[in-house]
């Protein structure tokens, strides 16, 4: 399908020009006035809208196997539910069970991915360690472009990595090209505190949040950068949640190391009154890691957003039906964690970032595509509008409005953590490998449509870093 869209302006992170933009055989085959669309072409008239990269999610969990049972959006609902909301690539994780063979939890993963209606990637989880991880971290590296490696710090008895485990992966990311990201929380601290809140018989959901204080996620987004520090990785912190490790990654920033942080769009806007809703289901639909915060911490969370030392915006869309969230009725430890958000990021991050004027158009573009495209290596292919990259475009109405509900929403799950929210602004219509796959709030999806794409190492770059590094080993002494 040739798509030409006309009469809209372009934004794209570093510029904004009025233009058409020509789509053909999935990508941006011309952009300039007055384009004359090709015989059979569709036409899609852009008029008083914005035309900008489709919306990267850099974190979601579908169909993830996770404390006893699956989350409720697959790979397909997942998706199309983003493409609903702007969002047209989505990168996931492959998550090994301890002792389990990487490459066949990667293999999985592939398998389940394969429904996905837009484009998709992996992290992959480095949940334990061996010489078979070593050498697989390798295959997934050169073979299957994978350049990115997740480290789960919490979740004690489960996922969770511990210092050795940290060590060795980051040294062989680094050997590899590829980047390390952290869940930052301290996995023994989240496990004490929980025993003990739940002797004192605190076990509903509000005592979720006192489990997880922000001095724990703190520390252990300040052990990571360190450790990444003396290793010379670079380092994504995922879902900063609070002001004392936005602190942590600002200090190591101005410090000058390569250290990279992620905001979920819920930690911009929730807080954490929600764990004390006297409804179990509605404060347990909130329960997930790190939890919602006190106030002051959105208002940090912005800040960090507006001055760059958080570069991009996801959702950690990882959605559970009441009935599944009810396996903690008595015990909050035993909710499963996660929430939902795929399909609103974008427009909630228009609606308080653009039309508060906390973000530019530009900006907005930044922290909602490029910044990760770039950061995990996929730009321009993704995360612009320019000749070349592939036609992933989101078509953005300033003056829609809308009632977030999950009455109308497409996510695969009974509640919606911004239901009743009203936006302004939102997709009138989302392009995915040049095909128009919603529009006037209709999906038109394939199953199977979304493409694995592969995410290259950062090689010259890791060069340097590698000759760092190696200097800056210990002399041994001469007898
Ligand atoms: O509560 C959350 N965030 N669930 C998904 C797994 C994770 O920690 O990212
Ligand atoms: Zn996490
Ligand atoms: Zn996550």
């Amino acid at each position: 399908m040739n798509v030409l869209i006309k009469g809209g302006t372009v934004i794209n992170a570093e510029r904004s020009v009025r233009a058409d933009v020509l789509c053909k055989g999935g990508v941006i085959a011309d952009i300039g006035e007055g384009l004359k669309a090709p015989r059979g072409s569709t036409v899609v008239d852009a008029g008083g809208q914005y035309v900008m990269p489709g919306g990267i999610d850099p974190h979601t969990h579908m169909q993830l196997p996770f404390m006893g049972t699956i989350a409720s959006d697959d790979f397909y609902s997942g998706t199309a539910a983003g493409l609903a909301g702007g969002t047209t690539m989505i990168i996931d994780f492959v998550i090994p069970n301890p002792q389990q063979n990487i490459m066949d939890a990667y293999r999985q993963w592939r398998e389940w991915a394969e429904k996905s209606v837009a484009d998709y990637s992996f992290h992959v989880a480095i949940t334990w360690w061996d010489e078979t991880v070593h050498a697989d971290m390798e295959t997934l590296v050169r073979e299957h472009g994978v350049n990115s490696f997740k480290h789960f710090m919490a979740y004690k008895g489960a996922i969770m990595a511990d210092d050795e485990i940290l060590v060795n992966s980051f040294t062989r990311a680094l050997e590899l090209g590829a980047i390390v990201t952290v869940h930052a929380e301290n996995g023994e601290l989240v496990y004490q505190l929980q025993q003990k809140l739940y002797e004192q018989g605190l076990t509903g959901p509000e005592a979720h949040p006192l489990s997880r204080p922000p001095e724990v996620e703190a520390e252990a987004a300040n052990r990571a950068i360190r450790i990444a520090e003396v290793l010379r990785v670079p380092l994504y912190v995922v879902h900063n949640s609070c002001r004392q490790s936005l602190e942590a990654i600002t200090r190591a920033r101005n410090e000058g190391q390569r250290v990279f942080g992620e905001v979920l769009v819920g930690h911009l806007l929730i807080d954490d009154s929600v764990y004390r809703h006297k409804d179990f289901d509605v404060a347990a639909a909130h329960v997930m890691s790190p939890p919602f915060r006190e106030k002051e911490h959105q208002a940090a969370l912005w800040r960090g957003l507006q001055s760059g030392n958080l570069q991009t915006t996801a959702t950690d869309h990882c959605c559970f039906f009441a009935d599944q969230k009810a396996a903690g009725k008595d015990d909050f430890r035993l909710i499963p964690n996660g929430t939902a958000g795929i399909e609103n990021r974008m427009e909630l991050l228009w609606h308080h970032g653009v039309g508060t004027g906390r973000l530019t158009m530009n900006e907005f573009v930044r922290v909602t595509s490029t910044n990760a495209a770039q950061i995990f290596n996929i730009y321009p292919r993704k995360g612009s509008i320019s000749v070349g990259a592939d036609a992933d475009i989101v078509v953005w109405d300033p003056a829609a409005t809308k009632t977030i509900s999950v009455k109308t929403h497409h996510q695969n799950v009974d509640y919606n953590i911004f239901e009743g929210m009203t936006v302004t602004g939102g997709a009138s219509h989302t392009i995915s490998q040049g095909n128009i796959v919603y529009a006037d709030g209709k999906l038109d999806v394939e199953r199977g449509a979304g493409r694995y794409v592969d995410r290259p190492v950062f090689a010259p770059y890791y060069d340097a870093l590698k000759i760092q590094a190696e200097r800056a080993r210990p002399v041994s002494v001469q007898r």
